[in-house]
């Protein structure tokens, strides 16, 4: 049997990921929205478990870096520290990137459902995210809404977006008028580190 299609493996990120990392991350985000090789490794190392990336015949195409938030608020670019007190019962979706020649084919809606997944599996209450570059109807088709408009990484405009993290409740809740966003619980989930 003849196979022409690219093999496609999503797996954990490791430390030693880091350099195809940054290469993806060149090729998806403008200057104001790089993180540091730094960034990176403390996010891998504060919250493994939501560190996945989508490898082919010739390397990495995406990847996804997902970890425990407090719900309403957008977590910070580029930071080399986790803010454990920040961490909270939202899943924060904090950065999806497809390399630019593999866009188009997937790759995207897949590690949204990964990290879709990841929510359910550890009982998070909601997902949250910060949608940059255009983005905000891509999420949108994921059930996100936009909670509130802010400025990332060197004064962009981006949009707060949330959603409820089980796929069994609805996801086509509207958040625009309110002030708090869903699952806006104290207290950790207990799952991360
Ligand atoms: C946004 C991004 C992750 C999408 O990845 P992708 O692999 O190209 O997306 P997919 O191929 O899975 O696309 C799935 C669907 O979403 C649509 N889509 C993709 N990007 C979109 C966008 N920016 N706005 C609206 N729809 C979009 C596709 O057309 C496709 O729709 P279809 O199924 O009806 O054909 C990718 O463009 C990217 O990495 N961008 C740069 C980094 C970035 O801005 N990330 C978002 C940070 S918040």
């Amino acid at each position: 049997m003849r196979w022409d299609r690219p093999l496609l493996v999503i797996r954990p990120l490791r430390s030693s990921d880091v350099s195809e990392i940054l290469m993806v991350q060149r090729s998806a985000y403008s200057d104001g929205l790089i993180e540091s090789p730094a960034s990176f490794a403390t996010k891998l190392g504060a919250w493994p478990q939501g560190a996945w990336g989508a490898f082919e015949d010739d390397g990495m195409s995406a990847y996804l870096f997902c970890h425990p938030w407090t719900s309403g608020e957008a977590a910070p670019l580029n930071s080399k520290e986790m803010d454990r007190s920040k961490l909270g019962t939202c899943l924060y979706i904090h950065d999806l990137a497809v390399r630019a020649d593999r866009r188009g084919r997937g790759l995207g809606d897949r590690l949204v459902s990964e990290a879709l997944s990841i929510a359910e599996r550890n009982g998070f209450r909601t997902c949250a995210l910060v949608a940059v570059q255009s983005s905000r109807a891509f999420w949108e088709r994921h059930g996100f809404r936009a909670w509130r408009e802010l400025e990332y990484g060197n004064g962009m405009p981006a949009h707060y977006m949330v959603r409820d993290a089980a796929p069994s409740m609805p996801t086509g809740r509207e958040h625009g008028n309110e002030r708090k966003p869903p699952g806006d619980g104290h207290g950790q989930s207990g799952r991360h580190r």
